[in-house]
């Protein structure tokens, strides 16, 4: 070893000790006879001290050396002198007297700081990501990552799960992105892809006895690309044979409780138990099946009083079957004057008809108790209605009363982008608190207006509720599917079902999705041959390790948490992946290139 401690690990019980330590100048001070470096690997940040008089020729390279710079430095362990030590770094109260300086390799100037936590332009980061990567910031978020799956494949092991490897190579695996293709040079005009996740071959190794697998798989989207998403990202995928939906819920609840205890104590989960959203409740009252609760800011319902008042726009919905609710924003109209009201409700009316909506109409409650409410609609209200209003809304002096009506999709739209900017605006954010919850109960199937026809709202291998399986036939809409989905602080964190395991059952869903049978089991004919062949009830459920990871990092993006990420155009832009293939290459695969005009050079 060219060194024989950590920087990070220097501490007083090493004064006196010779020891060699290796790594990055942080930082350099040059005080003359002396030069102060502060020396950094992994584990931390030493001082090391240089004395031209004792040690010229460690002296001589020591004042050569610039940030970054890789050296290995020889010395003495010594406390620093009274007054000099250092409460903010962990090796603060020692420092290294070098006897020799060796410049393993030295480096040019960065062209960021390592060492300052700067705004440093993304698409700089990512060109230079090793040197990104070399960041205190980053090293503790690829270490964070390391020890939750740590802890995953041990909490697993521990339980007789056994962590199988899937194929990359395969055929499609489709959770609604498109696929990543491969083509093929053995069988010229064929072509992989690459799995969306392990969903069919788990299925199939409970057919084969495991029982209860796991894997850190990783998985491939074609997608649009948004914070929260990748192309290439990884899952904890997760299956159990013989299990009901409690069974996989409560498993990977106490998984994901334990895991947070561990790795990141200083979080606070907001409820344990996790509490449960049914899907219609979570959508009523805020908008989306993955919502952020650790603010409240429900939706409530007006639908019958509204109906009854004069404004024309909420009767006429009503009568329609449309909602009327209400969002109420606290404090926010306080002491605003007429002007900046209007100012303020235009800005929120631009953002939900953004969203869809028509328009947002508005109540503002002065802050005095006896003051008057204002607002266009008010007037629409008599005096006991707004009553009724104010108490079912718990509105208190200096809220603003937001009202969205409309078709119940729109609603859901408009409540969800109001919720997130009122809790910006508000300050409801709170970055320690971990707001987890169960979805349940999801529809088997949403409408799709554009193909006219019903999508799976997971994927097509959910079991419908036992009680809804006979809706199949009838109402397909009403069916609930047995999708759980895990959410924490307005991110799906991980999402699951009980499986299909009865080939007629299976072969029911084709249809309604649009899919004809023909094609079907030209897709699927291995898992449905499969299911002749003595299936175990099972399910099972997937984790987003790197939205996970995130959250637990308090980090706002993905990005944040994979050493090599893809860009927002799904590029690697220090390696400039994707590229061009060689005439050769495409050749030898029977492909010729169509490109666009202006793609072609
Ligand atoms: P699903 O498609 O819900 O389920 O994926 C599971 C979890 O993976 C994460 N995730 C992503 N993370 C980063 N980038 C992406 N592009 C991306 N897409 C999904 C989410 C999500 O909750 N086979 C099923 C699971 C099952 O039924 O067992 C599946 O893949 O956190
Ligand atoms: P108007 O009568 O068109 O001036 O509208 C009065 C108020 O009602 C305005 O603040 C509009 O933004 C609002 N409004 C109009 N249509 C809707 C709707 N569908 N939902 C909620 N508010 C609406």
């Amino acid at each position: 070893m060219l060194k024989t401690l950590f920087c990070g690990d220097l501490r007083p019980e090493h004064a006196g000790q010779d020891v060699v330590l290796a790594g990055w100048v942080n930082r350099r001070r040059d005080q003359g006879g002396l030069i102060f470096i502060d020396l950094r690997d992994r584990w931390g940040i030493c001082q090391i001290v240089v004395d031209e008089e004792n040690a010229p020729d460690a002296h001589a390279n020591a004042n050569n050396a610039r940030n970054e710079y890789v050296l290995q430095v020889k010395g003495k362990v010594r406390m620093r002198p009274e007054g000099t030590s250092n409460p903010d770094l962990a090796t603060g109260e020692v420092e290294v007297v070098a006897s020799e300086i060796n410049v393993l390799n030295p480096a040019k100037t960065p062209p960021f700081y390592i060492n300052k936590e700067d705004n440093i332009e993304e698409a700089v980061r990512m060109k230079y990501r090793y040197l990104d990567l070399r960041r205190p910031k980053m090293q503790n978020n690829i270490v964070l990552r390391h020890k939750a799956v740590k802890f995953i494949r041990d909490w697993l092991d521990e339980r007789g799960f056994v962590e199988v490897e899937t194929p990359i190579l395969f055929k499609t695996t489709p959770e609604g992105a498109r696929d990543f293709l491969v083509p093929s040079r053995l069988q010229p005009g064929k072509f992989y892809a690459l799995p969306q996740s392990p969903q069919q071959l788990k299925q199939l190794l409970m057919v084969g006895g495991y029982e209860r697998y796991f894997q850190i798989a990783r998985c491939f989207r074609d997608e649009d690309l948004r914070g929260q998403r990748q192309p290439e990202f990884t899952q904890l995928d997760l299956e159990m044979s013989f299990v009901e939906r409690e069974d996989v819920m409560q498993l990977n609840e106490t998984m994901m409780r334990e895991l947070v205890k561990k790795v990141t104590p200083d979080k606070r989960i907001m409820e344990e138990p996790f509490p449960r959203l049914l899907y219609k409740d979570a959508m009523d009252w805020y908008g989306s099946d993955k919502p952020d609760i650790r603010y409240d800011l429900r939706a409530i319902d007006i639908s019958d009083l509204a109906g009854k008042s004069g404004f024309p726009v909420f009767v006429n919905n009503v009568e329609a079957g449309h909602p009327v609710r209400v969002l109420r924003a606290p404090g926010m109209a306080g002491e605003l004057s007429g002007t900046k009201l209007r100012q303020v409700a235009a800005e929120l009316e631009d953002m939900a008809k953004a969203a869809g909506a028509k328009g947002l109409a508005y109540i503002a409650l002065s802050s005095d108790p006896n003051g008057e409410a204002k607002g266009p609609i008010s007037k629409f209200f008599t005096v006991d209605q707004k009553v009724e209003l104010f108490e079912r809304t718990g509105a208190q002096p200096g809220d603003l009363l937001l009202f969205m009506s409309d078709r119940k999709e729109v609603v859901w739209d408009v409540t969800d982008v109001l919720r997130r900017h009122l809790a910006q605006e508000l300050g409801l954010l709170d970055t320690s608190l971990l707001a987890f919850c169960w979805v349940i109960d999801f529809p088997e199937f949403l409408w799709n207006e554009d193909e006219q026809r019903w999508d799976p709202s997971q994927h097509l291998f959910t079991m419908p509720m036992p009680e809804d399986v006979t809706l199949l036939d009838t109402d397909p809409g009403a069916a609930r599917g047995s999708q759980y989905d895990m959410v924490c602080n307005g991110f799906e964190v991980a999402g699951g079902s009980i499986r299909i395991h009865d080939r007629a059952l299976q072969e029911k869903i084709f249809p309604l999705i649009g899919q004809n049978m023909e094609s079907a089991r030209e897709q699927f004919g291995h898992i449905l041959e499969a299911f002749e062949y003595g299936v175990p009830p099972h399910g099972g459920i997937a984790w987003g390790i790197d939205r996970i990871v995130a959250l637990l990092a308090g980090e706002p993006n993905i990005r944040e948490v994979i050493a090599f990420p893809k860009s927002q155009t799904g590029a690697d832009v220090m390696s400039g992946t994707p590229s061009a293939a060689e005439p050769g290459q495409l050749a030898e695969l029977h492909i010729k290139l169509d490109l666009p005009e202006e793609d072609e050079e």
